[in-house]
């Protein structure tokens, strides 16, 4: 998606909601093997929602701190510590999903690998919730 459309808080929320929802759905299923004591499959679903995690939300990180947050700040210099600031977040998620892969292989879907599933959905509905504040078109 193009910077102009991630400026708008409307499309920009409904990229946010439509990746969010899936790794919302998939933690639920994973959270629900590892109870059942299904390695195996928790194992291949792990694997799935760290792509997930890569591909949407992580990606979607990167575009907005290579265009978007650049050109907010071009555009209002005072916005310079609330980029910081949401860059952080992203670095949060980043290093989340890098424990998950040092763990999984190591572990397998333990409690904490679960966790940190839980975490990244919590910090990013924050860190999604700051970020539409600070767009410009509302
Ligand atoms: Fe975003
Ligand atoms: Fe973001």
């Amino acid at each position: 998606m193009s910077g102009p459309a991630l400026k708008r808080a409307d499309s920009h929320a409904a990229i946010h909601e439509a990746a969010l929802n899936e790794a919302i759905e998939l933690t639920n299923m994973l959270e629900k093997l590892a109870d059942n004591s299904q390695q195996e499959k928790a194992m291949e679903l792990a694997y799935v929602l760290v792509e997930q995690w890569e591909t949407r939300t992580l990606a979607h990180a990167s575009s907005e701190e290579e265009g978007l947050y650049k050109d907010l700040v071009k555009e209002n210099p005072d916005m310079k510590d609330d980029i910081v600031a949401l860059t952080r977040d992203h670095d949060l998620l980043r290093l989340l999903v890098a424990e998950i892969k040092r763990l999984l292989p190591e572990f397998g879907v333990t409690g904490g690998v679960v966790q940190r599933f839980h975490s990244l959905i919590i910090v990013d509905e924050l860190h999604n919730q700051k970020e539409l504040d600070v767009l410009p078109e509302h």
